[in-house]
């Protein structure tokens, strides 16, 4: 009898907890301009998550398969990938798999997503497919992370409709806002036309060089623009960051005392603190 309740109430317990349990975040690194950190940050992002003890799911969204190399997974075992979570209709579950890093997951992308453009522009409810695809398979993970193409192409804007919020990096240079106010209102766009809830997570400055006199004057420009959405964090350039891809890891296993590692683990931590969750 005693023990009859104290397993009810045991049960009531673990209930009550699971019904406490966030739902997973679902957050687009995106920017349509090529080589502004998108990648380095999903994975450095996704690492000091991990490193955090969050549940983190990695998904490659972008055909170069950047971040699938950058978390040490080489082509010759992507089996199952992001193409054909999008278009075969594979369960995400069978395409996710382990990092080195503890607690840390990936989908990895292929060439071939190249061409799920066009393949896309056939299939009904084309901006869904990848929302579709992982609703339901990711309950186990409280971040994931999507990377994305360098373009506002159909893939982004799946990755868009699949997400609750838009990370964006911007490489502090001259041209830094360039092109952001058409991102903006594509966001605005899909945020009215299919995902009435996706909001802009907030903007980290990349590749800050602190001896480059422009540098201060594009951040203040930045923050004058995005207010309180940018980041106090900014990721400075940092040759570490560049050379840890090439030995497929993040630069936090590479070298997690080097500026660029410190900068991604404040991130984290700044990014739990607004969302009120403790680091
Ligand atoms: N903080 C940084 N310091 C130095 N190099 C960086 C930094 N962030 C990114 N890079 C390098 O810049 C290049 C572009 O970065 P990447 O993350 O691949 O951009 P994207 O995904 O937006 O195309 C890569 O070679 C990367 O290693
Ligand atoms: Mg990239």
């Amino acid at each position: 009898m005693v023990d009859d309740l104290v397993e009810r109430s045991e049960d009531q317990a673990a209930q009550a907890v699971a019904g406490r349990k966030r739902r997973p975040r679902v957050i687009a690194v995106a920017n349509q301009k090529g080589g502004v950190g998108k990648t380095t940050t999903a994975v450095n992002l996704a690492t000091a998550l991990a490193a955090a003890r969050k549940s983190v799911l990695v998904i490659d969204f972008d055909p170069q398969g950047n971040a699938s190399t950058g978390l040490g997974v080489g082509r010759s075992v992507r089996k199952t990938t992001s193409y054909n979570v999008l278009m075969d209709g594979i369960p995400l579950d069978r395409a996710v798999m382990p990092t080195a890093i503890p607690g840390l997951s990936i989908v990895t992308s292929s060439v071939h997503l190249a061409g799920a453009e066009l393949e896309l522009v056939e299939r009904e409810k084309r901006e869904f497919r990848l929302k579709n695809a992982i609703h339901g398979c990711i309950a186990d993970f409280e971040y994931v992370l999507i990377d994305c193409p360098p373009s506002l192409n159909l893939l982004t804007l799946n990755a868009f409709c699949a997400a609750d919020a838009v990370l964006v990096p911007l490489q502090v240079e001259f041209y830094a806002l360039e092109g952001l106010s058409h991102l903006v209102s594509t966001i605005e766009r899909v945020r009215r036309a299919f995902n009435p809830t996706l909001e802009i997570l907030g903007v980290v400055l990349t590749m800050f060089d602190k001896r480059n006199n422009l540098s201060e004057m594009v951040a203040a420009d930045v923050r004058a623009h995005f207010g309180a959405k940018v980041y106090q964090t900014i990721i400075p350039r940092n040759v570490r960051v560049s050379e840890a891809p090439s030995h497929g890891k993040p630069v936090l296993l590479y070298d997690w005392r080097c500026p660029g590692s410190q900068a991604y683990i404040h991130l984290a931590s700044e990014i739990l603190k607004r969302e009120g969750i403790a680091a």
